[in-house]
């Protein structure tokens, strides 16, 4: 695909040179628009932790889109945020594996642990909570995503416990979605992202699985 580059000084001066560069770089590889798109959504969310309208009228700028084609891409898909997010979002899977085993359950211990709501943020900025459909581990359900981490079996006090785990080894930095896994490597500051699972069976496993998780810098 090749960008019709009209002069646009908005994109130019609201995306940093490096978002430019690598945006340039997906459209120059993508057949399609649409692909172009959620390619350029991704890097910029990858830079900013989510896409405002700012972001998407920059991007649709720069890839010659209307924001209207570029927010239908966006909002396909679920791991595209047009609202500002916290550190971590929890995905929470909604379908039916995990509502035959638990989900329910599941749920309210973690809105009444964080004291938020579906699509609400906690106060400290920490967790975003979102509803997912099938994360893909029906077998091992119910199952959580919170950054690029898959989380099996929960139960309520697992899920707790886990959350609990997060925030006491919070660092600084956004965790991406396993959205992001595969092409996108690192995010700034250099934290890989691979999609791993873990059945989460017994407290070493936990400690163990939150403590590689939150210490693996490099
Ligand atoms: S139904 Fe929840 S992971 Fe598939």
């Amino acid at each position: 695909m090749q960008i019709i580059n009209t002069i646009t000084p908005d994109y130019r001066s609201y995306l940093s040179k490096e978002e430019i560069a690598a945006i340039e770089h997906e459209a120059g590889i993508m057949e399609t628009r649409e692909a172009a798109g959620i390619e350029a959504l991704k890097v910029v969310q990858k830079h900013r932790g989510w896409i405002s309208d700012d972001s998407l009228y920059a991007i649709a700028q720069l890839l010659n889109m209307s924001a209207a084609e570029l927010d239908g891409v966006a909002t396909f898909y679920n791991l595209i945020y047009r609202q500002q997010v916290g550190r971590y979002v929890i995905h929470i899977c909604n379908s039916i594996s995990c509502h035959l085993t638990g989900y329910q359950q599941v749920l309210q211990a973690i809105k009444a642990h964080l004291g938020i709501d579906y699509g609400q943020t906690t106060a400290d900025g920490l967790f975003t909570l979102l509803s997912n459909a099938c994360l893909g581990g029906c077998d091992k359900a119910p199952v959580m995503m919170i950054g690029e981490q898959h989380y099996q079996y929960l139960t309520p006090e697992k899920a707790v416990e886990i959350l609990e785990k997060i925030a006491a080894g919070a660092g600084t930095e956004n965790y991406l979605p396993s959205f992001f896994s595969e092409d996108e490597g690192k995010r700034d500051g250099g934290r890989e992202n691979k999609t791993r699972s873990r059945d989460y069976l017994d407290d070493d496993d936990v400690a163990g699985e939150i403590s590689e998780m939150e210490l693996s810098d490099d």
